[in-house]
This record gives structure tokens, C-alpha cells and sequence, in this order.
């Protein structure tokens, strides 16, 4: 029986574990151990993601590309960038004419994006950061993007803010939300398809909408009107 309670227990706590580092990766640990696991993981991501070229026009490039025909040149930030996948995918597309900062935390995750950013050197730059606050002015940006990081931020909310903050009245936020069976695993940091419009609704951003991507992710899409009233 004794054995029986610690083998019991043994596997709680092997679950709480997976729970904690595996599933929503150190967020409840807070924001330095959600680095540290990145950084320490960095060399893998590339080959768990196995981003599908296809895909990944599809799903991230053409709908930004969409968005922003009528700018020649925008200005794109793209926040908790990783590995570079984001800029990388948008630099591939030979009319892309843009500029592109991608910011991380993660140092380990930020040097494997830069091989991939090369070619794209003059156009292209990499900040080591956090996403709140954002070291850049109010209204600079003609898009801002955010794939796959929301929900292992501090406060998603606090870093919505501060997008909604630089992102130039007229650009486009495309953000994702997490969904699926994994994401009520992240407690009260789970929000509703409604709950998430909302807020984004509510920052002040029109056109909100929600499109279905991957298994376990949303694409949200949102646009900071033109004009605000004062
Ligand atoms: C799942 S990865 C997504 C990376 C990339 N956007 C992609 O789609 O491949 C989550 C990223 O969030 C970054 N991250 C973690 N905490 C952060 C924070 N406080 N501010 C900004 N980025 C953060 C991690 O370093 C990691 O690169």
C-alpha cells in the first residue's frame, strides 16, 4: 500500500512537471523561466515546428501581404519572433518590399534567425527585448504581428496594449489565440474567441476578426481606425 501511494504520487508529480514546463511552458513560472526553457530549447524548434513552406504562404504571408497592398514599403514589427519565421517567410516573397524588426527575449532563439535574415541584412533587424514595454514610438508601425506567443507572455493583455501603442492608425495587427484542448490548460489565462475580440475591440482596433489556423491556434486580425476621436 505504502509503495502504492508513492508510485501515486510519483506520478502526480510527474504530471504536475509536464504540466508546468511541457504544456504551458514555464508561464506560471514566470517570464524568465518561459526564456530560459526557449533558450535551452532554441536548437530544436526549427525541427518540431517543421513549418510547412506551403503553409506558411498560405496562412501567414498572404493574408499580411493582403492587408498591406496598398504600402509599398510598410514597416512590420513582429513581436516574440523566435527563430525568425515570420520575417523569413515574408522576405522569401519576391514583391515584398518591406522593413521588418523582429523582437524575442530569447537570445539563443534570436541567433538561429540570423542566418535566415542575412540576404535581407539592409531591411532587416532583430531586437533583444520583451514585449512590454516595446522600446518604440506611438504609431510607427504599418503592421504588427505576434504568431504563437500571447499566451506564454506576463500579461497578453499588457503586450496588446503596447502593439495596439506603436501600431500606426490604419495598420493591421495579426495576432494568434490559443484554442483547442491544450488551451484551457493555461487556466485563467485562457480567453474565448469572444473574450479576445473584446479586448482588442476594446483597445480601440475595428474589422476584429478571428480565422481558424492550426489545430491549436486562431488567427486574429484587427485594424487601428484612422482617425480617433478625441
Ligand atoms: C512559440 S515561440 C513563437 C516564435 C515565433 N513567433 C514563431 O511563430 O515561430 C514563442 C516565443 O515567445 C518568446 N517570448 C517569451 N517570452 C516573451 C516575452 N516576455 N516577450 C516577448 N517574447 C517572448 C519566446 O522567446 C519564443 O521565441
Amino acid at each position: 500500500m505504502v509503495w502504492l501511494n508513492i508510485i501515486l504520487g510519483l506520478v502526480l508529480l510527474a504530471a504536475f512537471l509536464y504540466w508546468l514546463l511541457v504544456t504551458t511552458e514555464g508561464v506560471f513560472l514566470g517570464r524568465r523561466i518561459v526564456v530560459w526553457l526557449y533558450d535551452i530549447t532554441a536548437h530544436k524548434y526549427d525541427e518540431i515546428k517543421g513549418f510547412d513552406d506551403a503553409a506558411e504562404r498560405f496562412f501567414v504571408v498572404r493574408p499580411l501581404r493582403h492587408h498591406l497592398r496598398r504600402i509599398p514599403n510598410p514597416l512590420i514589427l513582429d513581436v516574440a519572433t523566435g527563430t525568425g519565421r515570420l520575417p523569413h517567410y515574408l522576405f522569401d516573397e519576391a514583391q515584398f518590399n518591406g522593413r521588418i524588426i523582429g523582437l524575442d527575449p530569447a537570445r539563443k532563439m534570436l541567433n538561429l534567425a540570423v542566418p535566415k535574415l542575412v540576404p535581407y541584412r539592409n531591411r532587416a533587424l532583430l531586437v533583444q527585448q520583451t514585449a512590454v514595454p516595446l522600446p518604440f514610438p506611438t504609431d510607427t508601425f504599418d503592421a504588427i504581428t505576434c504568431l504563437e506567443a500571447l499566451e506564454f507572455l506576463p500579461s497578453a493583455e499588457a503586450a496588446l496594449c503596447e502593439m495596439v501603442r506603436v501600431l500606426k492608425p490604419g495598420g493591421i495587427l495579426m495576432v494568434t489565440r490559443r484554442r483547442g484542448r491544450e488551451a484551457k490548460a493555461f487556466l485563467n489565462r485562457y480567453r474565448s474567441v469572444e473574450q479576445f475580440e473584446t479586448f482588442l475591440t476594446h483597445l480601440g482596433l475595428i474589422e476584429v476578426n478571428t480565422q481558424p489556423w492550426q489545430l491549436n491556434y486562431d488567427q486574429v486580425f484587427g485594424k487601428k481606425p484612422e482617425w480617433r476621436m478625441t
